[in-house]
């Protein structure tokens, strides 16, 4: 197989995506739309790549956070429905959710006059159940329904909400905006097309939450959003982070390594050089804490990464060469445990110098498909 003739790199295994949406659409009602949440160039995943598969794994919508991110998609040939998630606040933005036929998400009647100027439109009501974030206060969720309604230009497709608490243990605050949103769609079931409030977490723990729609994110790219929620269907990771070893050198006992000498060897010790740092997103945090892959083998990261390059311990893999790939990252959980925090974040780490590779059924890895710019 051809290997990529770069120093570090992300594989996304779009396979993966396409039979992780596929698993999760199981858990579907027939008649229930999956909108894959490609935002954040799909999770660091790349977005254009990754949106055609959902796709064919069965999404029907796409959800992204901005704007650019939805033309972005509309240049590259992507012709589903997409709904922007975050906020529109100016003249501008709202012209090109027209021109480029993005639905925005309306969470105020100063966003839905903006947008009301630009002529027909389709667009989402959002309201805030409990996550204090984007959205009208569900309290005045059926008043705020109604004026909008009175904005002839705007087509109401959606209706929604967000869950705060989905992926904790404890359920009862979701059951709370259960409820809160549960009493305004009963006050205007025929007024939408489509109810949504389910992420990964919502999606597992509840089908009566499902209702008409569900927005999916890190259950496409592979993971449960919680360990209480682990294993309930099977999904697989799709992104890996490969890079190369660049030199090997034997030091001998108590020699330091890197900066700060923060690692110190006790006897002889083979190490490989890596080329990747942390300027590609491979966390200065995890020095000294982490172990990567090598010839099927686990060795261990030692000294502070640094910017470019770090350094392992390859006592295990005495075949080790100059050139030999080395896996760094194929399960962001394990890291997330180590950096206290969630594998969202680790998945979006990984900056624009790591090509995406893209792997599909049998062929060989290829180049990220190109990003047509505005
Ligand atoms: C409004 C909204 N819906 C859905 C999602 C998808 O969430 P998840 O990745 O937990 O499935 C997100 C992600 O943050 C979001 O902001």
């Amino acid at each position: 197989m051809l290997q990529p003739n770069h120093r570090a790199w992300v594989e996304i295994d779009l396979d993966a995506i396409v039979a992780n949406v596929r698993t999760l659409k199981q858990l579907l009602h027939p008649a229930t739309a999956l909108m894959a949440v490609v935002k954040a160039d799909a999770y660091g995943h790349g977005a254009v790549a990754v949106a055609a598969a959902t796709i064919e794994g069965g999404a029907s919508w796409l959800g992204v956070a901005t704007i650019d991110e939805g033309i972005e998609l509309r240049q590259n040939g992507i012709t589903v429905p997409i709904l922007v998630l975050g906020a529109t606040t100016a003249a501008a933005e709202a012209q090109a959710l027209k021109e480029y036929r993005l639905q925005p998400t309306i969470s105020n009647l100063g966003e839905a006059e903006l947008c009301q100027r630009v002529g027909t439109l389709a667009v989402h009501l959002k309201l805030d159940t409990g996550m204090s974030r984007l959205g009208m206060d569900w309290r005045q969720g059926a008043g705020f329904i109604q004026k909008v309604q009175e904005l002839s230009q705007l087509q109401l497709v959606g209706l929604y909400s967000h869950l705060a608490t989905a992926d904790e243990e404890d359920a009862s605050f979701v059951r709370v905006q259960h409820a809160r949103f549960e009493q305004i769609v009963s006050q205007f079931r025929s007024d939408f097309p489509y109810f949504h409030l389910c992420n990964t977490a919502g999606m597992l723990l509840d089908p009566s939450m499902h209702y008409t729609m569900v927005r999916v994110g890190l259950g496409i790219y592979g993971y449960a959003p919680a360990p209480h929620l682990q294993g309930l269907v099977p999904l697989q990771p799709a992104l890996t982070v490969k890079a190369r070893i660049s030199q090997i050198k034997t030091i001998p006992p108590g020699t330091g390594v890197s900066y700060g000498h923060r690692f110190r060897s006790h006897t002889t010790t083979p190490i490989a050089v890596v080329t990747i740092g942390y300027a590609d997103g491979l966390p200065r945090g995890l020095s000294n804490q982490v172990q990567f892959r090598l010839h099927d083998q686990l060795v261990p990261q030692v000294g502070t990464i640094t910017m470019d390059q770090c350094m392992v311990d390859i006592t295990a893999v005495p075949q080790a060469q100059v050139g030999d790939i080395v896996t760094v990252m194929d399960n962001a959980q394990n890291w997330a445990h180590i950096l206290h925090t969630i594998p969202w974040e680790v998945l979006c780490g990984f900056k624009q110098r790591l090509p995406r590779l893209l792997r599909q059924r049998n062929k060989n890895l290829s180049p990220p498909v190109s990003k047509i710019k505005r």
